[in-house]
């Protein structure tokens, strides 16, 4: 039977859709541009025309198509985010208002299973964390229904350091405030793999932090990631003090500039949040993880191949 995934074309969505295709499970895509997500899903030309993949062209905020993307399925996985510049007026509506549309019709189809991919750990709804009070509150929602859930909550993709990397001669790697000393983190790939073989698995746990086996700073990344291509990439911190500034402008008309003054919030909490107590306890997570699920784990080195090939 089909999975449906919404937030498919995203970030970590791409590695749950590729983690569907290479197990063969029937998936059905929902996006906003269906042409964007056959160009984004090339790859699977021949999953597209024998119907394996499924793209359906569709908006979240509608409950017409959250009916239509949930019909014939048998576990929907939302990984769903509203944190860019176009979207974030609607982030309610679009994470939170939807994910409750969504589990309402998963309940009215009889749908159980329901897989959340939410940020690291349950925010305190009244952290300095941008969306700590919209995540808390969808986790909550997901906790009070009846569905059979999985909360996987994402640490930072292991993205952010290849982000990080300027210039293609001389490379550097510049980074505002330098990043905590260890910041946790997962390849995407990992995200997928575990979200996928977690569908049909009965968890002893309904939340999951997910993280990497490597807890580590932005300069250390920059020094593995360059012996992996034998080119030296230059570390450069950017100092955060004018990054305070610009945030404390942005906040005191954050109604008018939401997302570059979440943004900033996010580059400065980045320095600060990550300390040595959620290192240590990123390791046990990533140790259940791999006790848990059954995958290979991607590290640096393996992802800045892939990379950069
Ligand atoms: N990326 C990270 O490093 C990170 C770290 C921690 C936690 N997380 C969490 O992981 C989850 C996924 O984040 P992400 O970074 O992978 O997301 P993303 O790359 O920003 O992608 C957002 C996705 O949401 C979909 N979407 C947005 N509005 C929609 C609408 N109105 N209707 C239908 N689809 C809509 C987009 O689909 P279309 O554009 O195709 O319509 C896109 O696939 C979020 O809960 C986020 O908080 C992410």
């Amino acid at each position: 039977m089909t999975v449906v995934v919404f937030g498919a074309t995203g970030n970590y969505g791409q590695h749950i859709v590729n983690s569907l295709m290479k197990r063969s499970i029937p998936t059905r895509v929902v996006t906003r541009n269906s042409k964007r997500a056959v160009e984004l899903f090339s790859d699977y030309e021949d999953q597209l025309k024998n119907s394996m993949l499924e793209i359906l062209e569709g908006d979240i905020l509608s409950k017409t198509t959250i009916k239509k993307s949930l019909m014939g399925t048998k576990a929907v996985i939302m990984a769903v985010s509203a944190f860019n510049k176009k979207l974030i007026k609607k982030m309610w509506e679009i994470e939170y208002d939807a994910t409750v549309n969504v589990m309402n019709e998963a309940k009215k189809q009889g749908i159980a299973r329901f897989i959340y991919i939410s940020v690291f750990y349950k925010p305190d709804p009244r952290s300095k964390i941008p969306q700590a009070e919209l995540k808390y509150t969808i986790e909550e929602a997901i906790e009070r229904s009846e569905l059979n859930y999985t909360i996987f909550g994402a640490s930072p993709s292991m993205e952010i350091f290849f982000a990080m990397i300027r210039g293609d001669e001389n490379k550097a790697m510049m980074v505002p405030g330098g990043g905590p000393d260890r910041l946790p983190n997962i390849c995407p790939i990992d995200l997928g793999e575990i979200v996928v073989e977690s569908i049909d698995m009965d968890l002893p746990q309904r939340r999951y932090a997910m993280v990497g086996p490597d807890v580590i700073s932005f300069t250390e990344a920059a020094d593995r990631i360059s012996k992996v291509i034998a080119q030296p990439i230059k570390f450069r911190k950017i100092p955060l003090f004018p990054i305070r500034v610009a945030a404390f402008i942005t906040g005191l008309l954050s109604y008018f500039l939401p997302y570059i003054s979440k943004l900033l919030r996010f580059i400065i909490l980045l320095n600060t949040q990550f300390t040595s107590k959620i290192a240590e306890q990123s390791i046990k997570d990533h140790e259940l993880l791999v006790s848990t699920f059954n995958y290979e784990t991607v590290n640096l080195e393996k992802y800045a191949e892939i990379y950069f090939d």
